[in-house]
């Protein structure tokens, strides 16, 4: 895993540097700076993409519609979303829409200035398990995107364990429960997310 230019001795030396940003690629869109939310002791660390419309006025990642799924299909694998989950992103402010309103992706460009930032929390959580959400938190951390074939597979980086699932955003936009669909896949993945941090924790 890539090092940040700065070492840091803690997670709040992290979190107060990111806070104290100004010459992020994002400082002149006029949108708040976000970072996390959860136990820092969890032993499960999530990554999503960046902050939209919600998070940008609440200051707390994955606070909106995309964040209520999402604690819910933490809770589907028997994880409570305050304690035993620890939630981030992989860039730190919501991304302005062309209109000043609205809002889109991250680019490349942004992903790539906050990634050393997203490692650093990374090292000061410590956690055993990671759950990158979606394309962008794949490109953060994996440096390659391709969701469909990556995810429900674990990758060992570092002595931890990564699992890419798909955005909660992406599952909102497809609500069929066939089989094969990506809400039964969430399902048949956070189940796997479950049995494989019960094995490591020796549960
Ligand atoms: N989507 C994300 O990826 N992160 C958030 O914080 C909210 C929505």
């Amino acid at each position: 895993m890539p090092n940040a230019t700065t070492s840091y001795n803690s997670l709040e030396e992290v979190l107060a540097s990111i806070r104290g940003l100004k010459d992020d690629p994002l400082a002149n869109a006029g949108t708040n700076i976000v970072i996390s939310r959860g136990n820092p002791k969890a032993r499960l660390l999530l990554i999503g993409e960046a902050p939209g419309p919600q998070e940008n006025i609440k200051g707390k990642p994955f606070v909106g519609p995309a964040g209520q799924l999402l604690d819910k299909i933490l809770q589907a694998g028997e994880f409570d979303p305050e304690n035993d989950v620890y939630i981030t992103n992989s860039v730190f402010r919501m991304p302005p829409g062309d209109d000043g309103k609205s809002f889109r992706k991250p680019n490349d460009k942004e992903i790539e200035f906050y990634r050393p930032f997203v490692f650093e929390i990374i090292r000061q959580i410590d956690p055993l398990v990671i759950l990158l959400t979606g394309n962008v938190a794949c490109q953060a951390i994996l440096q390659k995107t391709g969701i469909t074939s990556l995810r429900g597979k674990w990758i060992e980086l570092d002595g931890r364990w990564l699992m890419p699932i798909f955005h909660p955003s992406y599952l909102l936009r497809n609500q069929s429960r066939e089989p094969g669909s990506p809400k039964s896949l969430m399902w048949e993945d956070v189940r796997e997310v479950r049995r494989k941090y019960d094995e490591l924790l020796g549960k």
